[in-house]
This record gives C-alpha cells, structure tokens and sequence, in this order.
C-alpha cells in the first residue's frame, strides 16, 4: 500500500464532514465531527486502539505499551476547521498518527501511544481556541460556557505519566517550499492575542440623515483597521488581523449604529505582542474591548525537537498556533512540519505533498525507534 498516498485519500474523505456543503467547515462538536469521529474511530479499532470520545469532544485512541502503567507518547492535532478550510489542516496530524500505529502492524513498544484529535483548536465556535488541548491540560476554565459539563471534564484531563506529545502539522507558510524542503523541526510557536471590540454610533435612515449628523459606526471601524495594518506593518515581525466583523443592523439603507470587530496579533517576542495590542486598542478608542487570548509564546522541547532533526535537520518558528503550545504546559512537546504548497491555508486549495507525507511517516518511525531504543 502507498501509506502516504493512503493519509492524503483519508483527509480528503474526512473533509467531507462538513456544516457547509461545496466547502470545508467543521467546528466544535458539530454533526460533521460526530461523522469524523467514526471514520477515524473505524481505522484506529483496526489498528489495535481502544477508542472514546472524552467529556471535551476529544477522540482519544489508545495503543497499549508491552507492559503496564508504561509512559506514554501522545500523538495529536485538531479536528475542527476554520469556515471553507482546506482538507489538511489539523486532521493530518491525527491521520498520520494513526497511520503509524498501523505501520507497527500490532508490535507493542516499552511505551504506549495515545492518539489525540482535538475538539476545538481554532475557537470557531466561541472566539475561544485550544479549547480541546486546555481540557486534556486539566486547564479548561468556564466549561459551561462552552455547553460541557464540568463535574465530567476531570475525566478528560491526560493524567498518565507521558513521554511527551508530538504532533505533525502542515507549516501553512512559504517557507519550506522556498527552501525545497519536505519537513521542517519547531522550535518555537509565536505568541497570539485575540481581541473583540464593540464600535458604537448611531443607526439611521440612510436617505435622509446628511452626512455631517452622522455617527456612522462601519466608518470608525473601517480608518481603524486601516491603522491597524499600518501598525503593523510599521512594527518588524508583527503581524495584526482583523479577520471578523458584524454590522448591527447590517442592512443596505440603514447607517451602521453598532461594528463588532475581531483582532488577532502575533508575535515571537511577548513584550512587543503585548504592546502592540496596547496600541491597537487605544487607537481604536472602542466603546468596548474584551481580551479574550492572551497566548505567550512557547519554546518546544529541546530533546525531543533534537530527536526529531534526525530526520529533518531544518528547525523554524510556527507564525500559526497550534494545540502544542498548549500541551506543552504539561509535558515536552515537539512538532514536525510539512511543506505547504504555494504556502497556502486556512483556504480550499490547501494541499500537501505525497513524498513529504511519505518523509513523515518515515520521520515519525525513527521518532519512536529512537524513544524505544534510548527513552
Ligand atoms: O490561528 C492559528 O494560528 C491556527 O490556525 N489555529
Ligand atoms: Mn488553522
Ligand atoms: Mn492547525
């Protein structure tokens, strides 16, 4: 069997599941998800995993060790979408999992395996991201808020003793391919704030209102975020979005009386993030403001990380957050890229390659040779 061509042909299928027909959009606890669970259920029981969804929606696989009560090595990624994603993002990673623990054809290893596909990594649903990876963390705050129980999320939280997580992601960058690399090794995954803010004005009939008596909100919203991208583009390393926004009343003829806007800011060094929304906000002078992330920025664990440069010497940052940075609160954690085709995601046309497929898969062997062989 071509084991890569196989992991493509899954996430292909998986994104089928979809909440939008014609596009890719799968989110917390959805239909489509249920659907997802029971594809990946099917492969993961063939493989020799016992297999249950946990109070957070995560789908959790377990490959026993050689003996009891061994550490285990989680393997993961997220199985939501943002809206009209592409079939790799996330779900890859949970697929060459799975593939692995096939690819050991029911060999046990002084360790165990949990496969783990997130719930909610991309916040979707409720502006609120990793809401999947802080659950298995023990981290998870305000359950209800996001329609779990909170008497059951205990039973969620991955109390094992671990060897670590790993988790295989498309780079969702141009830079591996400007390099002609298939895998790159992360060091390190930038930080992130997430910001919503209200702009207020006053709606009214846009036929009959001059234009010195308005208080139209859409315009103040629109010369901020001009602001915001010229911030950004002032400030090295920055990058700054405004990725959402909601007219009320949202209608042709009527003067926008209320904006609300997301904000999504990035950066390698906390301080200069931090700052920046600091700026970002004041300049936007919101009749409301709510903090919703505030990320910092995270180092991977340098022995695993070095495990893995075994195989793919090339070692970068992450511009994209991933539900590593949230693991690794709580264990070492190391992630291993795929190149991006033409650099693109969070789009349809998102795709990845057979041969870098095929180099993780082989990347991911070595990985858990060398964690049997020397722990
Ligand atoms: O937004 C991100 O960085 C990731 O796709 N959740
Ligand atoms: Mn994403
Ligand atoms: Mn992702």
């Amino acid at each position: 069997m071509d084991h890569a061509a196989d992991c493509i042909a899954r996430c292909r299928s998986l994104a089928l599941h979809t909440e939008e027909p014609g596009f890719t959009t799968r989110t917390f606890l959805s239909e489509p998800m249920r659907a997802v669970h029971a594809e990946l259920c099917e492969w993961m029981r063939r493989a020799g995993m016992a297999v249950k969804v946990d109070a957070a929606g995560n789908l959790r696989g377990s490959y026993p060790a050689t003996v009891p009560a061994a550490p285990v090595l989680f393997i993961g990624s997220h199985l939501d979408t943002v809206p009209h994603a592409g079939a790799f993002d996330g779900i890859l990673g949970v697929v060459i999992g799975v593939k692995l623990v096939e690819l050991l054809a029911g060999r046990r290893l002084r360790f165990g395996i949990e496969i783990v596909g997130f719930s909610d990594e991309e916040g979707v649903k409720f502006g609120f991201p990793f809401i999947g990876s802080l659950a298995l963390i023990g981290e998870l705050q305000d359950a209800r808020a996001f329609g779990l129980d909170p008497n059951e999320l205990p039973s969620a939280v991955a109390r094992e003793p671990s060897l670590g997580y790993l988790e295989f992601h498309i780079e969702q960058g141009p830079v591996l391919e400007s390099l002609g690399l298939k895998l790159g090794v992360v060091e390190a995954i930038v930080g992130q704030s997430r910001i919503e803010l209200t702009f207020k004005g006053k709606a009214g009939h846009a036929g009959t209102t001059p234009m010195h008596l308005r208080q139209d909100a859409l315009v103040k919203a629109a010369e901020w975020i001009d602001a915001v991208e010229r911030e950004a583009i002032a400030t090295e390393g920055l990058v700054a979005t405004v990725g959402r926004i909601e007219v009320q009343p949202n209608a042709p003829n009527v003067i926008p009386g209320a904006v609300k806007a997301t904000l999504d800011v990035r950066h390698r060094d906390d301080a200069v993030r931090r700052a920046a929304v600091e700026r970002l906000i004041a300049l936007a002078k919101p009749d409301h403001h709510e903090v919703r992330v505030d990320q910092p920025a995270v180092t991977l664990d340098p022995h695993l990380t070095s495990l893995l440069a075994r195989s793919a010497p090339h070692r970068m940052p992450s511009g994209a957050g991933h539900d590593a940075m949230i693991v690794a609160r709580r264990m070492p954690a190391a992630m291993l890229f795929l190149r991006s085709p033409g650099g693109l995601s969070h789009h349809p046309d998102e795709s990845v390659l057979p041969e870098d497929v095929a180099a993780a898969l082989v990347a991911g062997m070595k990985f858990l040779e060398d964690l049997e062989t020397r722990p």
